[in-house]
């Protein structure tokens, strides 16, 4: 086997979306966001964030709430330090080739591929499940080819490395299918991206003890104001251990909030306290006491651009303008590529 000479290491473009569904929570923080902010400052690579908003519309016929999440998401990402030079971040729906991209990908997607889709499956199942007579019962046409605009959200920037979580995996693989099977029949045309699954990223538990998701309305919002943090903290399930008895650190949702924030040391220290048999009721206010003074700060930055939607509108609309320099490039390349062109 002859070995492949190395490439020059040419600059990486990494992307990633987020879904406006909701309001941000402390295991989108520790999953998604800080580690998507600290890569966006790596200088050997280009990052680009993006509301997927379209994404977002897929199950949600709520207008007001579609607004007050895009807001929400896009001023805690500006609240907790997203690099906005350094980085383009952008609203999908401000970029009108994605969708264009996203129609004539499809002319060449397999109806059988979206069909083996694991969200698409599921909702089949759970009709089928139900004793409904048709599989496809209150199945829309979006969420069938939600895959499809996911795909076109990564060609259109020509991305090498997404980073999800691992539900959306596949969604990546069918980007590559599908890039893969347009420049077989077009010529080189789009980069094939590659999943990025950090198995070190923390997933943080909830309020019940079992994975912090909106799904299981066990979250603790990022940017409560601090008397219903305290509260939410409070609530945090806990076994009935009395004060004085050693509790087990390593199943401890309390130890496992704390040490998705705190340094090594604070969390030894706060490990060897909980051995100690500090009482639940201290371990809590401690918890609350540490996440308070670390989220303080930005959670001030987050009110003010709350109460300033103008300015966040105008960041994105700056982040547009670069990201379009971009898709207006590849649009022009992918009509002529399939024959969409002026005449003369
Ligand atoms: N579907 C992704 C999610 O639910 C969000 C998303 C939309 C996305 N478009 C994307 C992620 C493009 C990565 C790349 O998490």
């Amino acid at each position: 086997m002859s070995k492949q000479p190395r490439q020059p290491s040419a600059r990486q473009t990494v992307l990633t979306g987020i879904t406006t569904t909701g309001i941000p929570h402390l295991g989108n923080y520790v999953g998604a966001i800080r580690p998507a902010i600290a890569a966006s400052r790596a200088a050997d690579v280009d990052s680009y964030y993006f509301l997927a908003d379209y994404h977002a519309l897929v199950k949600n016929r709520d207008p007001a709430r579609l607004r007050e999440s895009s807001l929400a998401v896009a001023a805690t990402w500006l609240a907790l330090g997203l690099d906005t030079d350094g980085s383009v971040f952008y609203r999908q729906s401000d970029i009108p080739e994605i969708p264009e991209l996203s129609w004539i990908i499809s002319s060449l997607t397999a109806k059988g591929l979206m069909n083996r889709a694991h969200a698409y499956k599921a909702a089949v199942q759970e009709n089928e499940d139900s004793g409904s007579k048709d599989p496809d019962k209150g199945i829309t046409m979006a969420l069938f080819s939600y895959p499809v605009l996911m795909a076109a959200d990564i060609l259109m920037f020509s991305a090498n490395k997404v980073p999800v979580g691992r539900d959306q995996i596949q969604h990546v693989e069918m980007a590559r299918d599908i890039a893969q099977r347009f420049n077989h029949i077009y010529g080189d045309t789009f980069v094939i991206p590659e999943a990025v699954v950090d198995d070190k990223t923390a997933v943080l538990t909830g309020l019940d003890g079992r994975k912090m998701s909106k799904s299981y309305d066990n979250t603790i919002p990022l940017f409560e104001p601090a008397k219903k943090l305290r509260k939410l903290v409070m609530k945090i399930k806990t076994n009935s251990l009395e004060p004085g008895e050693p509790k087990d650190p390593d199943d401890c949702t309390l130890f496992d909030i704390y040490k998705a924030f705190a340094t090594e040391d604070e969390t030894a220290a706060y490990r060897a306290r909980l051995e100690a048999g500090a009482g639940w009721g201290d371990a809590k206010q401690e918890l609350f006491e540490y996440l308070d003074a670390h989220l303080e700060g930005p959670r001030e930055e987050y009110s003010k651009l709350l109460a300033d939607p103008g300015h966040v509108e105008s960041v994105l609309q700056a982040g547009a303008e670069k990201a379009r320099a971009r898709s207006q490039a590849l649009i022009s390349k992918v009509r002529e590529a399939v024959g969409i062109a002026a005449l003369s």
